[in-house]
């Protein structure tokens, strides 16, 4: 099976290269050719432009930034879905908003191309020790087939539903992710302010009950004032983005997560785009 990886970012890089340790034949291609180096140098086939990788492969796997990439690549300006093999798998592991995925799904279905969503959970660390739990959108038989494939990038397979689910049920998560850092953020700056200890309060709150498991990692980011980037923070607007557009799709307010989104783009402005999203409490503290 010929397996073709499109953006090795912060966690394509790291899920490509779990591919190269089960000797996946696999060709690799990045908008910035550098990033393509390390994983040569590891067994995999370069290709020069983003219509030669995809024109052989069984199965296309993409970890792009935004939708607007994902279509531009695919279907603008990179017109990748055009060179595919007929009857070739896709599967996109960029968090999209689900109206997305399934417009990709029909684009893909028109081409005789399957296409099922999967995006992840997990960060850098767990991309690269092939942790991440993947949500999967798409046809019972499509995700049989490349099981094996994301098992080797991740110790979990989601199978939700129809194509759009996983896109669904990874948004939710992010809204949760993103509103519970403001939260702990909040409640840290507060103690102190009030004269409780910081390290006390970043040892002890994360493991109340109250709290979201994940503030343990961001605790230690936050005692250190080292927001060296995990998940970027300019993503998690973006996911932000992304729900706000869904729930108007849906006809659902969603208060909470819009006052969130525009917390996180005001840090945006202030230049915190590359930073993990826990920078927001750095935002916060100098606001
Ligand atoms: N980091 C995390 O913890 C995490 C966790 C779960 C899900 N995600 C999601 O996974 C996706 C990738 O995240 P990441 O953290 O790996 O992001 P990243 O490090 O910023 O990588 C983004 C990738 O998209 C490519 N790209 C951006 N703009 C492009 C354009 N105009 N044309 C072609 N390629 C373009 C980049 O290419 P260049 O190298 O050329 O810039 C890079 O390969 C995002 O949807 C994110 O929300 C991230």
């Amino acid at each position: 099976m010929k397996v073709t990886f499109i953006g090795l970012g912060i966690m394509g890089s790291r899920m490509a290269a779990n591919l190269l340790k089960h000797q996946i034949n696999l060709t690799v291609f990045n908008r910035s050719k550098d990033a393509m180096i390390p994983l040569v140098n590891a067994g995999a086939k370069s290709a020069n432009s983003i219509q030669e990788a995809v024109q052989e492969a069984d199965v296309v796997i993409s970890m792009l930034s935004t939708p607007i990439v994902v279509e531009s690549v695919f279907i603008e300006d990179g017109k990748a879905l055009d060179h595919f093999k007929e009857g070739a798998i896709w599967i996109d592991c960029s968090t999209v908003n689900p109206s997305f995925s399934k417009k990709m799904e029909v684009t893909a279905r028109q081409r005789k191309i399957s296409f099922i969503d999967a995006p992840v959970a997990g960060t850098k660390p767990h991309a690269e020790n092939a942790e991440l739990v993947f949500f999967v959108g798409g046809q019972e038989a499509t995700v049989e087939k490349v099981h094996p494939i994301l098992a080797m990038m991740g110790k979990k397979i989601m199978h939700l539903g129809d194509n759009g689910m996983g896109s669904k049920f990874k948004m939710l998560v992010n809204m949760m992710l993103a509103q519970s850092m403001i939260i702990f953020s909040e409640t840290i700056l507060l103690g102190e302010k009030m004269g409780l200890d910081k390290s006390f309060l970043l040892n002890t709150i994360p493991n109340l009950v109250v709290s979201a498991p994940f503030t343990k990692f961001k605790a230690s980011m936050i005692a250190a004032d080292d927001y060296a980037v995990q998940f970027p923070l300019e993503w998690m607007h973006k996911d932000l983005h992304l729900a706000s557009q869904t729930a108007y799709e849906y006809q659902q307010p969603l208060l909470l997560a819009n006052l969130a989104k525009e917390m996180y783009a005001n840090a945006v402005k202030k230049g915190y785009s590359r930073l993990d999203f826990a920078a927001i409490h750095k935002f916060l503290e100098e606001k």
